[in-house]
């Protein structure tokens, strides 16, 4: 047990004496570990730091605008991409989940390297690698995050000849959000929930196109929105709503529908390793898939995954 607020301290002189008159940039996600990073770094070297925050057309209802102000609340030096019309013409048509994944992953890459471009003077690249990476990744070179990074917003090209900052590699998660309290970052990202790299995109089952996306987005604010109010709520890993590309029959008024099934996902888990669902209480569920059906145009079924992990993933892709 350690004192957080005296590593900050170090910390943040730490990355002074490292970058010395060097700038720095990094992408921001809209999750803990970027942002926590993203705060630290600049309460060391201040605009120095810039970040590059890309909208790939994947978040969920909302997030792209509550992000940007939650950012402009920090003071971050955020430029935004919205590279939305990319990503998606670039997954059209596609519906194997690895080849989702890569090209997701490679289109990042894409846009983040001319993005990136355009600060041509920094030498700094910022990760938000955490202790649990760089186990997991099983080495401690300077490309810390190997495993995950192909698939998250730190997965850049190794010949970006940009050296690697990665002041939270010593900490787990809950350490980081301790972190982030200290230096004052918003609950509303302190306490986020993880959120994969591909976004709905491994959500979205089945092809990816705007319609889909939107319905998918709608079913997932009803869940969210209903649950959050829950006691349990707190104790929850993730929470989200997956789409099939499954079609059923169902009956509205007095007539027949033919509409595609969204999926309700709850879990419990320490790292996401492992996970158990969570037993939601039914009128909870009673009225999110009451709501669903009768707000989300395109679903006229709701179904509650009841699997853990293992056998099952958190994601369903
Ligand atoms: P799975 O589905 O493998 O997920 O049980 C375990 C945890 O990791 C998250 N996840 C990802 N995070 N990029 C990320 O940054 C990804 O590509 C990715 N895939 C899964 C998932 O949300 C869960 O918390």
């Amino acid at each position: 047990d350690w004192d957080l607020g005296n590593w900050i301290d170090i910390m943040v002189e730490e990355i002074r004496q490292k970058t010395g008159d060097d700038r720095v940039i990094c992408g921001l996600s809209g999750g803990v570990d970027s942002s926590v990073a993203a705060v630290l770094t600049a309460r060391a070297i201040g605009d120095r730091l810039d970040c590059i925050f890309v909208n790939n057309g994947l978040l969920r209802l909302g997030e792209a605008e509550e992000v940007l102000e939650q950012y402009k609340q920090l003071s971050l030096k955020v430029h935004y991409v919205d590279a939305s019309k990319t990503f998606l013409s670039a997954l059209a048509g596609v519906t194997d989940p690895e080849r989702k994944r890569k090209i997701i992953g490679e289109t990042f890459i894409r846009v983040f390297e001319k993005e990136a471009a355009r600060f041509e003077d920094a030498a700094w690249l910022l990760q938000g690698t955490l202790y649990p990476d760089v186990i997991e990744s099983g080495h401690k070179g300077k490309n810390a995050s190997v495993i995950k990074s192909h698939h998250n917003v730190g997965g850049l090209p190794e010949d970006m000849k940009l050296k690697v900052l990665e002041p939270l590699r010593d900490l787990f998660k809950d350490e980081v959000r301790s972190t982030g309290r200290l230096l004052g970052v918003p609950e509303a990202i302190v306490s986020r929930q993880p959120f994969p790299g591909p976004g709905l995109a491994v959500r979205c089952l089945g092809e990816i196109d705007e319609t889909r996306l939107d319905t998918l987005r709608r079913a997932d604010a009803i869940f969210r929105e209903e649950i959050v109010s829950w006691e349990g709520y707190p104790s929850i890993w993730q929470a989200f709503a997956v789409l099939l590309p499954v079609k059923t029959v169902g009956v509205m008024g007095d007539s027949r529908t033919y509409s595609e099934v969204a999926v309700l996902r709850a879990v419990e888990s320490h790292d996401g390793m492992t996970a158990d669902w969570v037993r939601v209480p039914y009128d909870i569920l009673d009225r999110t898939a009451r709501r669903i059906c009768n707000e989300v145009k395109g679903v006229n079924r709701v179904a509650l995954d009841v699997t853990s992990k293992p056998p099952s993933t958190i994601e369903w892709e």
